[in-house]
């Protein structure tokens, strides 16, 4: 019985040592390709190269700020749906401000969520680039 309980143990061990091994595998390759499988996460890589203005940030005034910025009523004075509209308030410097919250402009969009962190620094690229009408 001894004899048996003992050796019953010891392959228990090994299955126990061999599971974890394999766990460790397993794992650590996951966290090696993390970001790679999941470039937009929080945390992981925000791709704010070749942003155009047809590309990127009209579609997103489009979805976020045109409701309210449109020529034919536009709050504030604002427009958002068109080029010229919306480089005037970046001239300016209240299109920044008011998409990043920042003091000295009315947090955009009105009575919603700021935009997504990522949207937001493809803007900045755009904006840095000179916001051209690309
Ligand atoms: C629900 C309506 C609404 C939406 C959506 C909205 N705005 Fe506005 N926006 C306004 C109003 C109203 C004002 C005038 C100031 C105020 O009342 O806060 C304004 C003002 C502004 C101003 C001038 C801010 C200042 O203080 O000089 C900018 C720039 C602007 N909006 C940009 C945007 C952008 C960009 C978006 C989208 C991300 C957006 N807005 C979405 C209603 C809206």
């Amino acid at each position: 019985m001894a004899t048996l309980a003992t050796r019953n143990s010891a392959s228990l061990l090994t299955r126990i040592a061999g599971f974890v091994f394999i766990t460790l595998m397993v794992t650590s390759c996951y966290y090696d390709n993390e970001e790679y499988l999941y470039p937009e996460l929080p945390g992981g890589e925000c791709d704010t190269t070749g942003v155009t203005y047809s590309g990127v940030v009209s579609p997103l005034m489009a979805s976020n700020c045109n409701g309210c910025h449109s020529p034919a009523a536009p709050s504030g004075g604002v427009v958002t749906s068109t080029y010229e509209g919306l480089k005037t308030a970046v001239n300016n410097g209240s299109f920044r401000k008011a998409i990043n919250h920042e003091t000295g402009a009315s947090p955009m969009p009105k009575n919603g969520n700021k935009l997504p962190d990522c949207d937001l620094k493809k803007i900045d690229a755009w904006i840095n680039q000179g916001a051209p009408q690309n």
